[in-house]
C-alpha cells in the first residue's frame, strides 16, 4: 500500500480524568464537530489512559459517561461518528502490547509530558504512564487513522506513533502502517491556565480558579474570567503588541476560537480597550457557548442507561475495523492465532 491508498480516517480521545475543560473544548471536541460529515469520525473515551493514574472506580465510571455526554452535546452525532471507550475494544490493549516491543527505551524518555507528570517522583509512578504514548499510538493506528486532532501538548506522542509505525513497517519489511498526521489548527490550540500564562489549563491543576470547567456556572464563569492574571496595559491594535503577554493573548486567543473568529480579528475589534470592557464581554461569550453544552450534559447525565448503549454501539462498530487491522498485525508478526 502506498500512503495515498489509506482511506481519510480520523481518530482521536480525550482520558476520563475528572470533568472536561475549556482547553478539552476548543482544543478538543469543538475541533471534532468540525471534522465531522468531512470523512470518516472516531472519538474515543480513552479510560485505559486515564488510569495510567489512579483513578477512584466510581468515579472513573462517572467521568467515562461524562466525557461521553460532553461529545454528544457539544454536537457529535453517533450516526455521523463512531463514539466509544477504549475498554470495550480490547484491540487497543493488544496492539499496544506489540507496540512495547516495537517502541523503544529511549523514545520513551524523550517524552516531555511523562517527564512533566512524573517530575521527581519517577520512580513510583505506574510503569503504565510511561508506555502510554506506545498506547496511544495502538489507538490511532488499529484503525489506520491518518489524521488526529490533538492540542499542541499531543504533537509529540502523534509523531512517536509515526516512529512505531515506520520502525514496524521497516523490520517486518511491509507498508501496513500508514504515517498518520497530527491536525493542531485554530486559536486555541494550547489555551493557558487563567492564574500563570506559562503553564496549560488542566483538568488537575492545584486551583479551580484557574481553569474553566465545561459545566461551570454563568456566574462562575465570569468571576474566574473577572480575576484571571491579566497586566496593567490595555489591549494593543496588533497581534505583535501581545508578545511578552501571555496571559493577555490566551484571553485573546479563548475568545477567538469561542467566537469561530481569528485572533487579529479579535484584536482589531477590541483595539484599546481595557480589561475592564474586554473580561465581562469574554465572560459573556463564554456563557453563550457553554450554558447550553452544558445544560444538555445534564440532561444526558440524567440518562447513563442512553449513554452506555451509543458508547456500546459505537465499540461495536470499532471492532468491525480493528479486528482485521489486528489479525494482519499478528499474522505480519508471525503469532499463530
Ligand atoms: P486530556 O484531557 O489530556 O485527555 O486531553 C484531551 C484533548 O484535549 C487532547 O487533544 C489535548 O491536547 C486537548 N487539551 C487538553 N488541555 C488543553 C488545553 N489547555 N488547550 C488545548 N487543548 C487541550
Ligand atoms: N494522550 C491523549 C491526551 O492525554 C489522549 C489520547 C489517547 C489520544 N489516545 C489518543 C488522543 C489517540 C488522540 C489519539 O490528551
Amino acid at each position: 500500500m502506498t500512503q495515498s491508498q489509506f482511506t481519510p480516517r480520523v481518530f482521536s480521545g480525550i482520558k476520563p480524568s475528572g470533568g472536561l475543560t475549556l482547553g478539552n473544548y476548543l482544543g478538543a471536541i469543538k475541533r471534532f464537530v468540525g471534522m465531522q460529515g468531512a470523512m470518516e469520525t472516531m472519538y474515543c473515551v480513552v479510560d485505559l489512559h486515564a488510569i495510567t493514574v489512579w483513578q477512584d472506580p466510581k468515579e472513573l465510571s462517572h467521568a467515562t459517561r461524562e466525557v461521553a455526554a460532553g461529545y454528544l452535546a457539544a454536537g457529535l452525532d453517533p450516526s455521523q461518528s463512531i463514539l466509544f471507550n477504549q475498554s470495550r475494544v480490547s484491540a487497543h490493549a493488544e496492539l499496544g502490547w506489540i507496540f512495547n516491543c516495537v517502541a523503544r527505551v529511549g523514545w520513551m524518555n524523550r517524552m516531555t509530558q511523562f517527564k512533566d507528570k512524573a517530575g521527581s517522583n519517577a520512580e513510583k509512578v505506574s510503569l503504565g504512564l510511561y508506555a502510554y504514548p506506545s498506547l496511544m499510538a495502538a489507538d490511532i493506528l488499529l484503525y489506520h487513522a491518518t489524521q488526529v486532532p490533538v492540542g499542541e501538548d499531543q504533537k509529540q506522542h502523534v509523531e512517536l506513533t509515526r516512529d512505531i509505525a515506520a520502525k514496524f513497517n521497516h523490520d517486518y519489511k511491509t507498508d501496513f502502517f500508514p504515517m498518520t498526521e497530527p491536525v493542531i489548527d485554530g486559536p486555541a490550540t494550547r489555551v493557558m491556565n487563567l492564574r500563570d500564562g506559562s503553564k496549560k489549563m488542566s483538568k488537575s491543576g492545584e486551583s479551580d480558579m484557574e481553569r474553566i470547567n465545561m459545566r461551570d456556572g454563568a456566574e462562575l464563569i465570569a468571576k474566574k474570567f473577572k480575576k484571571a492574571k491579566t497586566d496593567p496595559e490595555p489591549l494593543p491594535d496588533t497581534l505583535d503588541g501581545l508578545k511578552g503577554r501571555p496571559e493577555a493573548r490566551n484571553l485573546v486567543d479563548i475568545y477567538a476560537a469561542l467566537s469561530d473568529t481569528t485572533s487579529e480579528a479579535v484584536i482589531t475589534e477590541y483595539a484599546g480597550a481595557g480589561w475592564g470592557r474586554f473580561k465581562p464581554a469574554l465572560a459573556d461569550l463564554a456563557v453563550d457557548r457553554l450554558a447550553p453544552i452544558s445544560d444538555e450534559m445534564t440532561r444526558l447525565m440524567d440518562d447513563p442507561a442512553e449513554i452506555d448503549r451509543i458508547l456500546a454501539d459505537g465499540a461495536e462498530r470499532a471492532r468491525t475495523i480493528a479486528e482485521p487491522i489486528l489479525s494482519r498485525t499478528y499474522e505480519i508478526v508471525g503469532l499463530l492465532r
